[in-house]
Parts: C-alpha cells; structure tokens; sequence
C-alpha cells in the first residue's frame, strides 16, 4: 500500500505530540479492512519515530447498533487485550469507547489514541499545545467548583451540583501513561451529581441534534427535575422528534442528564454538519469541539463512572450560552470570556 505523503507527516507530528519516543510499542487496534490507510501510516510513523510498532487487526462479527455502547470485538478476546495492555500507546481504530476493556487498557498504564474521522477533519482541527492548556484549564476548574450554572436568551436556566463525579479532558492527543484522547477533539466534561440538576434547557435553531446529524430547526423546551427530563415540548417538529426517538428505546433512563462542559477548538466548525452530514465516516467531533458552544447532553454517564448504560446517547451542542461555574463567568452568549480559555489573537 502507498503511503499518501501528507497523512505521515500529519500522523508523525501527532505521535510526536504524544511523545512516542525510540523504545516504545505503539499497537495500532483496527477492525477487517477500517481505516487500512490510516493503520500503514501510524506503524510509518512510530517507526520513523523509533518506535516498534505493529497493527492488531480484529474482525468485527455482529455490527454495533447505532448507539450501543461498551461491545466490541476485544470482548472475549484476552490475548488481544493482554497485548494491548503491554503496549506503552494504542490508536483505537475500533472505538472501544466507555469499555470495561478500555478502562483495563488505561489502567495498565497503556496511553490510548482513538482516530476515527476523515484526514479532512484530523487536518482541520490539529491539536495544538495551546488547545491543550486551555482545555486543561477547564478540566481543573471544573474538579474545583461546586456549580455550573448556564442559561441563554432563548429561554434556558439550568443549575449543576457538582462535585461527585470526575472531569474528562480531550484536546486531541496523548502523552500520559494511562490516559485515554481521541484525535480531534476540544472540550472537558464532568456530570452533575445525581439528582441535583435542575432547570430549562430552550434548544435553539442552530443547535446541533449529533444522534441525527441536523441543527434543530423549531425551538425545544426541556425541563429537568433532580437530573431526569420531566417534560418535552415545543411548537415544531424537533420535540416531536426527540420525545419519539428517546421514547422508542423504552428506557426511563434515556431522560436523564448526563454529561456538560464546553467547546475550545477554535478550529472546529459550527457548520460543518451543512457541508458533510451526508458522509458516514464523518463522526460529530466539530460540532461537540467547535468554540464557545455548551455541550449538554442526555443518556449514559458510564464514561465518567456512573451506572447508566443506556443506548440511547443524545449530545446536544449549544450555541450563544453564558455559563459560570460558582458565579465565574468562563462563556458569555456563546462567547469564552474567561482570559485562561479564550484563544489570544
Ligand atoms: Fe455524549
């Protein structure tokens, strides 16, 4: 297979911000023939780097349901796992996402690196040392504060407890033993502690629905009560579509809360949706990355340690918020006002 000149030096400058150093394994994790070009040019890349390097390519058996989070083709598979959990770094081309498998991987000390959209986007929103800092930033005032508070003019007022749950960052890459990013991204997250997230959340035109790659067209009002969505409605046909959706998995748990935090990658579009919905390999990392936006989302919190394992995954970016955490302002009207976080001209 040739190797396309500009995703090596794209893949090596990223496994340098990783610090893959002369010595170390780098296994990279693919499934039957995804992302083949991809898998040539990271094992191209750790080696040139120094690095010993190999693809563990696994066969995918039953496809994932849309949605469906924790199985994958490791399960089961312990020889695989124990090789990867002997490696210093994998790139997850699978998506073991929110995994027992995955949590054992880190927990053995394995840095990991998923990479799963197209080169278009992995060049667009390149991660930068400053990307970084700034998210940094937010993940360590996030583990200091005791509320969240975001609201916009459309109408939303919502009030986080916090404090019970870890902070997540993702900016992009990976240079610590045991710590999990995905290429590219932009944002730190926690949760509300159970039961203590209140409010209105107003979805605006604009806003991003990710489970249907579309921007909510007709206003949708939530009300939420002790971290459970207590009442959908709105005037158009994006209520209706989201009470039918979250409705038809039949789970009470598809209503509650999950994670908030806020976009920093300045190189993330808002747009991009417009431009690109109709490609699959696509994923929503633009639209959960882009600057300013508050990511609000309903469903599982099993990625930060929580019990709710339902399938049904809702991330709902937000444009033109204001949000404080204890009464600091860090986003106004969609804007990063807070000086750490904002991106200097
Ligand atoms: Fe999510």
């Amino acid at each position: 297979m040739k190797i396309d000149a500009e995703m090596l030096n794209l893949f090596t400058a990223q496994l340098k911000l990783c610090q893959v150093q002369a010595g170390e394994t780098l296994v990279v994790l693919s499934a039957e023939d995804e992302w083949a070009d991809y898998a040539q040019a990271f094992m191209t890349a750790a080696r040139q780097l120094g690095a010993t390097s190999f693809n563990l390519n696994v066969s995918r058996g039953e496809r994932n349901a849309v949605g469906v989070q924790g199985r994958h083709p490791l399960v089961g598979n312990k020889l695989a796992l124990e090789t990867l959990k002997a490696a210093d770094m994998v790139i997850d081309m699978v998506g073991l996402l929110f995994s027992r498998e995955q949590a054992e991987i880190q927990a053995a000390g394995t840095r990991i690196l998923r990479v799963m959209e197209p080169l278009h986007v992995l060049k667009q929103m390149f991660p930068t040392e400053d990307l970084r800092r700034r998210v940094e930033y937010a993940k360590s005032l996030l583990e200091g504060a005791r509320e969240l508070r975001f609201t916009s003019d459309a109408g939303t007022d919502m009030t986080y407890r916090l404090g019970q749950y870890p902070v997540i960052s993702e900016y992009g890459y990976t240079c610590e033993p045991g710590r999990w990013d995905h290429f590219p991204s932009g944002f730190a997250f926690t949760q509300g502690n159970d039961g203590e997230i209140d409010g209105t959340v107003v979805l605006a035109p604009g806003d991003i629905l990710c489970a249907f790659k579309q921007y909510v067209q007709t206003r949708v009002v939530l009300r939420v009560e002790k971290g459970m969505v207590v009442d959908i409605s709105g005037d158009g046909i994006d209520a209706q579509l989201l009470q039918s959706y979250m409705d038809n998995f039949r789970d009470p748990r598809a209503f509650a809360v999950s994670h908030i935090g806020w976009g920093l990658n300045e190189k993330a579009r808002w747009y991009q949706f417009s431009t690109t919905r109709q490609l699959a390999a696509e994923h929503v990392m633009n639209a959960l990355s882009f600057y300013g936006n508050v990511l609000f989302s309903l469903g599982p919190n099993v990625e930060l340690g929580g019990t709710n394992d339902t399938a049904c995954h809702l991330d709902l970016p937000m444009r033109n918020c204001s949000l404080w955490l204890d009464g600091i302002p860090i986003l106004d009207a969609g804007d990063v006002v807070h000086p750490e976080m904002r991106v200097q001209p």
